[in-house]
Protein backbone atom coordinates (compact mmCIF):
# COMPACT_ATOMS: atom_id res chain seq x y z
CA UNK A 1 0.00 0.00 0.00
CA UNK A 2 1.49 3.26 -0.98
CA UNK A 3 2.12 6.15 2.06
CA UNK A 4 1.43 9.24 1.31
CA UNK A 5 3.88 11.82 -0.60
CA UNK A 6 6.53 12.97 1.77
CA UNK A 7 9.22 15.49 2.58
CA UNK A 8 12.16 13.42 4.32
CA UNK A 9 15.50 15.25 4.82
CA UNK A 10 18.60 13.38 6.05
CA UNK A 11 20.61 15.14 8.30
CA UNK A 12 24.18 13.12 7.91
CA UNK A 13 23.19 11.70 4.28
CA UNK A 14 27.02 11.50 3.43
CA UNK A 15 27.76 9.13 6.46
CA UNK A 16 28.18 5.52 6.86
CA UNK A 17 24.08 4.56 7.99
CA UNK A 18 22.72 6.83 5.15
CA UNK A 19 24.85 5.02 2.59
CA UNK A 20 24.62 1.89 3.84
CA UNK A 21 20.79 1.74 5.25
CA UNK A 22 19.02 4.73 4.80
CA UNK A 23 19.17 5.17 0.86
CA UNK A 24 19.31 1.83 -0.59
CA UNK A 25 15.82 1.13 2.23
CA UNK A 26 14.30 4.01 0.10
CA UNK A 27 14.82 2.73 -2.71
CA UNK A 28 13.66 -0.55 -1.62
CA UNK A 29 10.74 0.76 -1.02
CA UNK A 30 10.40 2.97 -4.01
CA UNK A 31 10.98 -0.37 -6.06
CA UNK A 32 8.00 -2.06 -4.53
CA UNK A 33 5.86 1.15 -5.24
CA UNK A 34 5.48 2.09 -1.84
CA UNK A 35 6.84 5.78 -2.20
CA UNK A 36 4.56 8.22 -4.07
CA UNK A 37 6.95 10.14 -7.25
CA UNK A 38 6.09 13.59 -5.77
CA UNK A 39 7.90 12.57 -2.54
CA UNK A 40 11.06 14.17 -1.85
CA UNK A 41 13.99 12.92 -0.53
CA UNK A 42 17.20 16.08 0.95
CA UNK A 43 20.62 15.01 1.57
CA UNK A 44 22.15 17.22 4.27
CA UNK A 45 25.39 17.26 5.40
CA UNK A 46 28.45 19.25 6.19
CA UNK A 47 30.03 18.46 2.42
CA UNK A 48 29.84 20.97 -0.46
CA UNK A 49 27.79 18.50 -3.26
CA UNK A 50 26.35 19.36 -5.76
CA UNK A 51 23.00 17.12 -6.52
CA UNK A 52 24.70 15.40 -9.27
CA UNK A 53 27.44 14.45 -6.75
CA UNK A 54 25.15 13.14 -4.07
CA UNK A 55 22.79 11.12 -6.77
CA UNK A 56 26.32 9.15 -7.78
CA UNK A 57 27.20 8.85 -4.23
CA UNK A 58 23.94 7.28 -3.51
CA UNK A 59 24.32 5.22 -6.93
CA UNK A 60 27.79 4.01 -5.77
CA UNK A 61 26.34 2.81 -2.15
CA UNK A 62 24.07 0.75 -3.72
CA UNK A 63 26.45 -1.02 -5.61
CA UNK A 64 29.04 -1.28 -2.94
CA UNK A 65 26.27 -2.55 0.11
CA UNK A 66 23.92 -4.29 -1.72
CA UNK A 67 23.18 -7.41 -4.11
CA UNK A 68 22.32 -6.44 -6.91
CA UNK A 69 20.80 -9.18 -9.36
CA UNK A 70 17.56 -7.22 -9.29
CA UNK A 71 18.80 -3.85 -9.91
CA UNK A 72 16.36 -1.90 -12.30
CA UNK A 73 18.20 1.48 -14.19
CA UNK A 74 15.03 2.83 -14.90
CA UNK A 75 13.46 2.70 -11.44
CA UNK A 76 16.69 3.81 -10.29
CA UNK A 77 16.78 7.06 -12.35
CA UNK A 78 13.20 7.61 -11.37
CA UNK A 79 13.99 7.25 -7.79
CA UNK A 80 17.14 9.43 -8.01
CA UNK A 81 14.81 12.12 -9.65
CA UNK A 82 12.95 12.53 -6.11
CA UNK A 83 16.94 13.07 -4.44
CA UNK A 84 18.45 16.79 -3.56
CA UNK A 85 21.08 18.11 -1.35
CA UNK A 86 22.06 20.54 0.71
CA UNK A 87 25.23 21.58 2.21
CA UNK A 88 24.09 22.14 5.86
CA UNK A 89 27.14 23.04 8.81
CA UNK A 90 24.83 22.26 11.47
CA UNK A 91 27.50 23.72 14.27
CA UNK A 92 27.26 26.84 12.63
CA UNK A 93 24.43 29.16 11.79
CA UNK A 94 25.41 30.10 8.40
CA UNK A 95 23.90 29.82 5.38
CA UNK A 96 22.88 26.66 4.97
CA UNK A 97 19.80 26.72 7.33
CA UNK A 98 18.49 29.43 4.75
CA UNK A 99 19.46 27.41 2.03
CA UNK A 100 17.72 24.33 2.79
CA UNK A 101 14.48 26.55 3.73
CA UNK A 102 14.31 27.66 0.27
CA UNK A 103 14.60 23.66 -0.74
CA UNK A 104 11.68 22.39 1.17
CA UNK A 105 9.43 26.22 1.58
CA UNK A 106 8.30 26.62 4.90
CA UNK A 107 4.89 25.28 4.90
CA UNK A 108 3.84 22.22 2.57
CA UNK A 109 1.05 20.07 2.33
CA UNK A 110 3.70 17.07 2.64
CA UNK A 111 4.38 14.78 5.61
CA UNK A 112 8.14 16.28 6.59
CA UNK A 113 10.33 14.36 8.18
CA UNK A 114 13.88 14.82 9.35
CA UNK A 115 15.99 12.54 10.01
CA UNK A 116 19.10 12.80 12.00
CA UNK A 117 21.59 9.96 11.48
CA UNK A 118 24.12 12.48 13.35
CA UNK A 119 26.27 12.23 16.35
CA UNK A 120 23.64 12.57 19.03
CA UNK A 121 25.49 15.43 20.85
CA UNK A 122 23.90 17.63 17.53
CA UNK A 123 20.30 16.60 18.04
CA UNK A 124 19.46 19.61 19.79
CA UNK A 125 21.21 21.80 18.01
CA UNK A 126 19.76 20.44 15.02
CA UNK A 127 15.97 20.78 16.50
CA UNK A 128 16.85 24.43 17.54
CA UNK A 129 18.19 25.07 13.80
CA UNK A 130 15.03 23.89 12.61
CA UNK A 131 13.02 25.85 14.82
CA UNK A 132 14.77 29.06 14.10
CA UNK A 133 14.73 28.51 10.39
CA UNK A 134 10.66 27.98 10.59
CA UNK A 135 11.09 24.30 9.12
CA UNK A 136 9.74 22.40 11.83
CA UNK A 137 5.90 23.28 11.50
CA UNK A 138 3.21 21.04 13.08
CA UNK A 139 3.30 18.13 9.97
CA UNK A 140 7.00 17.41 10.79
CA UNK A 141 8.64 14.35 12.59
CA UNK A 142 12.15 14.17 13.86
CA UNK A 143 13.66 10.68 13.67
CA UNK A 144 16.53 9.99 16.39
CA UNK A 145 19.24 7.93 15.67
CA UNK A 146 20.17 5.53 18.65
CA UNK A 147 22.81 6.25 20.58
CA UNK A 148 20.43 8.55 22.61
CA UNK A 149 22.96 10.03 24.45
CA UNK A 150 25.26 8.28 26.51
CA UNK A 151 23.74 8.15 29.99
CA UNK A 152 20.61 9.28 31.72
CA UNK A 153 21.47 12.66 32.65
CA UNK A 154 22.48 13.23 28.54
CA UNK A 155 19.41 11.29 27.26
CA UNK A 156 17.49 13.54 29.52
CA UNK A 157 19.17 16.76 28.08
CA UNK A 158 18.56 15.48 24.56
CA UNK A 159 14.84 14.76 25.33
CA UNK A 160 14.10 18.12 26.71
CA UNK A 161 16.09 20.14 24.05
CA UNK A 162 14.30 18.33 21.39
CA UNK A 163 10.93 17.92 23.15
CA UNK A 164 11.25 21.70 22.93
CA UNK A 165 10.87 21.90 19.72
CA UNK A 166 8.84 18.37 18.46
CA UNK A 167 5.70 16.91 20.78
CA UNK A 168 6.70 13.67 22.05
CA UNK A 169 4.30 12.32 19.67
CA UNK A 170 6.38 14.05 17.06
CA UNK A 171 9.53 12.10 18.25
CA UNK A 172 10.74 8.97 16.46
CA UNK A 173 13.59 7.19 18.77
CA UNK A 174 14.73 4.16 16.60
CA UNK A 175 16.22 1.18 17.42
CA UNK A 176 16.55 -1.07 14.60
CA UNK A 177 15.86 -3.95 16.21
CA UNK A 178 12.61 -3.13 16.49
CA UNK A 179 11.81 -3.18 12.24
CA UNK A 180 13.91 -6.66 11.83
CA UNK A 181 11.22 -9.64 11.03
CA UNK A 182 12.09 -11.82 13.29
CA UNK A 183 11.57 -9.38 16.17
CA UNK A 184 8.02 -8.45 15.45
CA UNK A 185 7.49 -12.31 14.92
CA UNK A 186 8.26 -12.17 18.46
CA UNK A 187 4.93 -10.64 19.45
CA UNK A 188 2.95 -13.10 16.79
CA UNK A 189 4.75 -15.74 18.24
CA UNK A 190 3.59 -15.07 21.95
CA UNK A 191 0.28 -13.43 21.51
CA UNK A 192 -1.08 -15.19 18.44
CA UNK A 193 -0.90 -18.72 19.89
CA UNK A 194 -2.39 -19.71 23.04
CA UNK A 195 -0.01 -22.74 23.26
CA UNK A 196 3.16 -20.50 24.92
CA UNK A 197 1.63 -17.75 26.97
CA UNK A 198 0.61 -20.39 30.30
CA UNK A 199 3.48 -21.54 30.53
CA UNK A 200 5.36 -18.29 29.94
CA UNK A 201 6.04 -17.52 33.56
CA UNK A 202 8.40 -18.58 36.79
CA UNK A 203 6.60 -21.94 37.14
CA UNK A 204 7.78 -23.35 34.09
CA UNK A 205 10.33 -21.33 32.82
CA UNK A 206 13.99 -22.34 34.64
CA UNK A 207 16.04 -19.02 32.76
CA UNK A 208 15.43 -17.06 30.14
CA UNK A 209 18.82 -16.30 27.64
CA UNK A 210 19.49 -13.63 25.07
CA UNK A 211 22.48 -13.89 22.81
CA UNK A 212 23.52 -11.46 20.06
CA UNK A 213 27.20 -12.66 18.95
CA UNK A 214 28.88 -10.64 16.15
CA UNK A 215 31.74 -11.90 14.26
CA UNK A 216 32.43 -8.46 13.11
CA UNK A 217 34.47 -5.97 14.91
CA UNK A 218 34.58 -2.32 15.46
CA UNK A 219 34.56 -1.63 11.34
CA UNK A 220 36.41 1.38 11.50
CA UNK A 221 33.79 2.96 13.93
CA UNK A 222 37.01 3.00 16.52
CA UNK A 223 36.52 5.89 18.07
CA UNK A 224 32.92 6.22 18.89
CA UNK A 225 33.12 2.44 20.01
CA UNK A 226 35.85 2.77 22.73
CA UNK A 227 34.21 5.73 24.43
CA UNK A 228 30.86 3.59 24.16
CA UNK A 229 31.65 0.27 24.47
CA UNK A 230 29.34 -2.88 24.56
CA UNK A 231 26.94 -2.02 26.85
CA UNK A 232 25.27 1.12 25.72
CA UNK A 233 25.90 -0.22 22.23
CA UNK A 234 24.29 -3.13 22.54
CA UNK A 235 22.52 -3.18 25.63
CA UNK A 236 20.89 -0.54 26.72
CA UNK A 237 18.99 -0.53 23.13
CA UNK A 238 18.63 -3.84 21.23
CA UNK A 239 18.68 -6.05 24.24
CA UNK A 240 16.91 -4.38 26.60
CA UNK A 241 14.12 -4.08 24.15
CA UNK A 242 14.24 -7.96 22.92
CA UNK A 243 14.20 -8.31 26.95
CA UNK A 244 11.05 -6.32 27.09
CA UNK A 245 9.20 -8.39 23.83
CA UNK A 246 10.30 -11.73 25.08
CA UNK A 247 8.93 -11.05 28.92
CA UNK A 248 6.44 -7.87 28.99
CA UNK A 249 2.75 -8.70 30.06
CA UNK A 250 0.17 -9.00 27.30
CA UNK A 251 -0.78 -5.03 25.58
CA UNK A 252 -4.46 -4.80 25.49
CA UNK A 253 -3.40 -3.84 21.59
CA UNK A 254 -0.90 -3.31 19.02
CA UNK A 255 -0.79 0.57 19.32
CA UNK A 256 1.92 2.34 20.57
CA UNK A 257 1.25 3.48 23.94
CA UNK A 258 -0.26 0.35 24.77
CA UNK A 259 2.84 -1.75 23.78
CA UNK A 260 4.98 1.20 25.38
CA UNK A 261 3.47 0.75 28.41
CA UNK A 262 4.23 -2.95 28.87
CA UNK A 263 7.52 -2.37 28.20
CA UNK A 264 8.89 0.15 30.44
CA UNK A 265 7.08 -1.89 33.06
CA UNK A 266 9.76 -4.63 32.66
CA UNK A 267 12.50 -1.88 32.26
CA UNK A 268 11.28 -0.70 35.81
CA UNK A 269 11.27 -3.94 37.51
CA UNK A 270 15.34 -4.66 36.17
CA UNK A 271 17.36 -5.70 39.71
CA UNK A 272 19.67 -2.88 40.03
CA UNK A 273 23.19 -3.78 39.90
CA UNK A 274 25.21 -2.24 42.46
CA UNK A 275 28.59 -1.95 43.87
CA UNK A 276 27.83 -4.96 46.10
CA UNK A 277 26.27 -7.51 43.64
CA UNK A 278 28.14 -6.48 40.32
CA UNK A 279 31.21 -8.74 40.11
CA UNK A 280 28.44 -12.09 40.81
CA UNK A 281 26.21 -10.67 38.31
CA UNK A 282 28.37 -8.98 35.42
CA UNK A 283 31.39 -9.56 32.98
CA UNK A 284 33.29 -7.35 30.78
CA UNK A 285 35.85 -8.50 28.42
CA UNK A 286 37.62 -7.60 24.93
CA UNK A 287 38.96 -9.36 22.77
CA UNK A 288 42.91 -10.35 21.95
CA UNK A 289 44.00 -11.54 18.68
CA UNK A 290 42.56 -14.61 17.00
CA UNK A 291 41.15 -15.95 14.25
CA UNK A 292 37.35 -15.65 13.03
CA UNK A 293 36.01 -17.54 10.14
CA UNK A 294 39.01 -18.76 9.53
CA UNK A 295 41.28 -15.51 9.25
CA UNK A 296 43.44 -14.13 11.35
CA UNK A 297 42.06 -10.52 13.23
CA UNK A 298 43.60 -7.95 15.08
CA UNK A 299 42.87 -7.17 19.13
CA UNK A 300 40.94 -4.48 20.08
CA UNK A 301 43.10 -2.32 20.72
CA UNK A 302 44.54 -2.06 17.78
CA UNK A 303 41.50 -2.38 15.90
CA UNK A 304 40.51 0.92 18.03
CA UNK A 305 43.84 2.35 17.49
CA UNK A 306 44.95 3.01 21.28
CA UNK A 307 47.35 1.84 23.62
CA UNK A 308 45.23 1.39 26.34
CA UNK A 309 41.44 0.82 27.03
CA UNK A 310 39.22 -0.56 30.14
CA UNK A 311 36.50 -0.48 27.31
CA UNK A 312 34.27 -3.42 27.01
CA UNK A 313 33.95 -5.29 23.49
CA UNK A 314 31.58 -8.11 25.02
CA UNK A 315 29.48 -8.23 28.12
CA UNK A 316 27.53 -10.45 30.01
CA UNK A 317 25.19 -10.16 32.68
CA UNK A 318 22.78 -12.37 34.96
CA UNK A 319 19.63 -10.10 36.27
CA UNK A 320 16.37 -10.69 37.33
CA UNK A 321 12.64 -8.87 36.66
CA UNK A 322 11.17 -8.29 39.80
CA UNK A 323 7.42 -9.27 39.27
CA UNK A 324 5.14 -11.60 39.93
CA UNK A 325 5.45 -13.33 36.45
CA UNK A 326 9.19 -13.24 36.79
CA UNK A 327 10.51 -13.78 39.77
CA UNK A 328 13.18 -16.04 40.63
CA UNK A 329 13.83 -16.30 37.00
CA UNK A 330 17.40 -15.96 36.08
CA UNK A 331 17.93 -13.14 32.60
CA UNK A 332 21.17 -14.13 30.63
CA UNK A 333 22.17 -11.45 28.63
CA UNK A 334 25.41 -11.48 26.23
CA UNK A 335 26.51 -10.13 23.43
CA UNK A 336 30.10 -9.10 21.81
CA UNK A 337 32.28 -8.08 18.64
CA UNK A 338 34.29 -10.81 16.95
CA UNK A 339 32.91 -14.01 18.55
CA UNK A 340 32.51 -17.09 16.20
CA UNK A 341 29.49 -16.39 14.34
CA UNK A 342 27.00 -13.69 13.76
CA UNK A 343 24.13 -14.88 15.59
CA UNK A 344 21.21 -13.41 18.16
CA UNK A 345 19.18 -15.49 19.89
CA UNK A 346 16.61 -15.87 23.18
CA UNK A 347 16.69 -19.47 24.16
CA UNK A 348 13.98 -19.81 27.03
CA UNK A 349 14.98 -22.85 29.15
CA UNK A 350 11.64 -24.76 30.49
CA UNK A 351 12.12 -26.63 33.94
CA UNK A 352 12.68 -30.51 34.30
CA UNK A 353 8.61 -32.42 34.60
CA UNK A 354 7.62 -33.07 37.65
CA UNK A 355 7.88 -36.54 38.24
CA UNK A 356 9.43 -39.12 36.07
CA UNK A 357 7.64 -42.15 35.11
CA UNK A 358 10.47 -43.82 33.53
CA UNK A 359 13.03 -45.84 35.27
CA UNK A 360 15.47 -43.91 37.36
CA UNK A 361 18.51 -44.47 34.36
CA UNK A 362 16.20 -42.68 31.93
CA UNK A 363 17.26 -39.40 31.07
CA UNK A 364 14.49 -36.41 30.43
CA UNK A 365 15.99 -33.43 29.08
CA UNK A 366 13.41 -30.40 29.80
CA UNK A 367 12.05 -28.74 26.91
CA UNK A 368 13.78 -25.83 25.45
CA UNK A 369 12.69 -23.01 23.28
CA UNK A 370 15.14 -21.54 20.93
CA UNK A 371 13.93 -18.54 18.94
CA UNK A 372 16.91 -17.30 16.29
CA UNK A 373 16.59 -13.76 14.96
CA UNK A 374 19.56 -14.19 12.86
CA UNK A 375 20.64 -15.33 10.32
CA UNK A 376 18.29 -18.47 9.57
CA UNK A 377 15.18 -17.21 11.12
CA UNK A 378 13.79 -19.87 12.58
CA UNK A 379 11.74 -21.12 16.05
CA UNK A 380 13.11 -24.57 17.54
CA UNK A 381 11.09 -26.14 20.39
CA UNK A 382 13.41 -29.16 21.65
CA UNK A 383 11.33 -31.66 22.82
CA UNK A 384 11.67 -35.22 24.40
CA UNK A 385 10.56 -38.20 21.89
CA UNK A 386 10.98 -42.12 21.99
CA UNK A 387 13.72 -43.42 19.97
CA UNK A 388 12.56 -46.15 17.78
CA UNK A 389 13.53 -49.22 17.95
CA UNK A 390 13.37 -52.26 20.42
CA UNK A 391 15.95 -52.83 22.88
CA UNK A 392 14.02 -50.60 25.92
CA UNK A 393 13.10 -47.22 26.02
CA UNK A 394 15.33 -44.86 24.98
CA UNK A 395 14.73 -41.27 24.78
CA UNK A 396 16.28 -38.38 22.63
CA UNK A 397 15.76 -34.66 22.00
CA UNK A 398 14.60 -33.02 18.91
CA UNK A 399 13.21 -29.76 17.65
CA UNK A 400 10.47 -28.97 16.09
CA UNK A 401 11.45 -27.48 13.59
CA UNK A 402 9.91 -24.32 12.07
CA UNK A 403 12.67 -22.56 9.83
CA UNK A 404 11.74 -19.49 7.73
CA UNK A 405 13.99 -20.57 4.91
CA UNK A 406 12.21 -23.92 4.26
CA UNK A 407 8.42 -21.55 4.43
CA UNK A 408 9.46 -18.24 2.74
CA UNK A 409 10.66 -17.58 -0.61
CA UNK A 410 9.78 -13.36 0.01
CA UNK A 411 13.31 -11.32 0.34
CA UNK A 412 12.76 -10.21 3.90
CA UNK A 413 13.03 -5.92 3.84
CA UNK A 414 15.41 -4.45 5.85
CA UNK A 415 14.95 -3.41 9.38
CA UNK A 416 15.21 0.70 8.01
CA UNK A 417 12.37 -0.17 5.48
CA UNK A 418 9.97 -0.88 7.49
CA UNK A 419 10.58 1.48 10.60
CA UNK A 420 11.30 4.39 7.59
CA UNK A 421 7.60 3.87 6.24
CA UNK A 422 6.22 3.70 9.78
CA UNK A 423 7.39 7.29 10.37
CA UNK A 424 5.92 8.42 7.12
CA UNK A 425 2.34 6.45 8.39
CA UNK A 426 2.97 8.06 11.64
CA UNK A 427 2.91 4.67 13.83
CA UNK A 428 5.11 4.93 16.94
CA UNK A 429 4.92 1.35 17.81
CA UNK A 430 8.30 0.14 17.01
CA UNK A 431 10.16 3.19 18.08
CA UNK A 432 10.66 4.21 21.95
CA UNK A 433 9.36 6.78 24.23
CA UNK A 434 10.95 9.27 26.53
CA UNK A 435 10.06 6.91 29.56
CA UNK A 436 11.53 4.10 28.03
CA UNK A 437 14.67 5.48 26.79
CA UNK A 438 15.55 6.79 30.16
CA UNK A 439 14.64 3.98 32.28
CA UNK A 440 16.95 1.92 30.50
CA UNK A 441 19.74 4.24 31.02
CA UNK A 442 19.19 4.30 34.84
CA UNK A 443 20.41 0.55 34.72
CA UNK A 444 22.54 0.96 32.68
CA UNK A 445 24.29 3.88 34.36
CA UNK A 446 23.90 1.65 37.45
CA UNK A 447 25.99 -0.88 35.89
CA UNK A 448 28.79 2.04 34.82
CA UNK A 449 28.79 2.91 38.42
CA UNK A 450 29.20 -0.14 40.06
CA UNK A 451 31.77 -0.79 37.86
CA UNK A 452 33.59 2.20 38.32
CA UNK A 453 32.68 2.21 41.88
CA UNK A 454 34.81 -1.19 42.21
CA UNK A 455 36.64 -1.36 39.50
CA UNK A 456 35.81 -4.03 37.29
CA UNK A 457 38.85 -5.90 35.62
CA UNK A 458 38.32 -6.82 32.16
CA UNK A 459 38.76 -10.10 30.76
CA UNK A 460 40.12 -11.80 27.48
CA UNK A 461 38.89 -13.62 24.94
CA UNK A 462 40.03 -14.36 21.49
CA UNK A 463 38.29 -13.43 18.75
CA UNK A 464 36.60 -16.41 17.11
CA UNK A 465 35.87 -17.53 20.24
CA UNK A 466 32.14 -17.69 22.11
CA UNK A 467 33.20 -14.93 24.56
CA UNK A 468 35.68 -15.03 28.24
CA UNK A 469 35.88 -17.91 30.45
CA UNK A 470 34.81 -15.52 33.23
CA UNK A 471 31.27 -15.51 31.65
CA UNK A 472 31.26 -19.49 31.59
CA UNK A 473 31.93 -19.59 35.22
CA UNK A 474 29.46 -16.84 36.17
CA UNK A 475 26.86 -19.76 35.03
CA UNK A 476 28.49 -22.35 36.36
CA UNK A 477 28.07 -21.10 39.82
CA UNK A 478 24.91 -20.84 39.47
CA UNK A 479 24.38 -24.50 38.26
CA UNK A 480 23.42 -23.14 35.03
CA UNK A 481 25.47 -23.09 31.08
CA UNK A 482 25.01 -21.07 27.94
CA UNK A 483 23.01 -22.66 25.66
CA UNK A 484 25.22 -24.25 22.35
CA UNK A 485 24.55 -23.29 18.74
C1 LIG B 1 24.27 -1.22 15.96
C2 LIG B 1 25.56 -1.16 16.73
O1 LIG B 1 23.26 -0.53 16.64
O2 LIG B 1 23.89 -2.58 15.80
C3 LIG B 1 26.64 -1.94 16.02
O3 LIG B 1 25.96 0.19 16.89
C4 LIG B 1 26.19 -3.36 15.74
O4 LIG B 1 27.84 -1.95 16.79
C5 LIG B 1 24.82 -3.36 15.06
O5 LIG B 1 27.13 -3.98 14.90
C6 LIG B 1 24.26 -4.77 14.96
O6 LIG B 1 23.12 -4.76 14.16
P1 LIG B 1 22.70 -6.05 13.30
O7 LIG B 1 21.43 -5.63 12.63
O8 LIG B 1 23.83 -6.31 12.35
O9 LIG B 1 22.51 -7.15 14.28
Amino acid sequence: VPVDPFELVVFGATGDLARRKLLPSLYHRFCDGQIPENSRIIGASRSELTRDEFVKMVADAYYEFEDHPDFKPDSFKRFTEMLDYVAVDVTNDDDGWNELAKKIGKQSDLIRIFYLAMPPRLFVKIAQGLDDAGLAHDKSRVVLEKPLGRDFATADEINEGVGRVFDENRIYRIDHYLGKETVQNLMVLRFGNILLEPLWNSRAIEHIELTVAESLGVEGRGSYYDGSGALRDMVQNHLLQLLCLTTMEPPASIDADDLRTEKIKVLRALQPVTAQNVKETTVRAQYVRGQVEGESVKDYLSDVEVDESKTESFVAIHTEIKNWRWAGVPIYIRTGKRMASKRSEIVIQFRPVPHSIFPETTNITPNKLVIRLQPDEAVKLWMEIKEPGAGGLRLKTLPLNLSYADNFTVRYPDAYERLLMDVVRGNLSLFMRRDEVEAAWRWVDGIIDAWEETDQRISLYPAGSDGPDAAVFMLEQLGDRWSEH
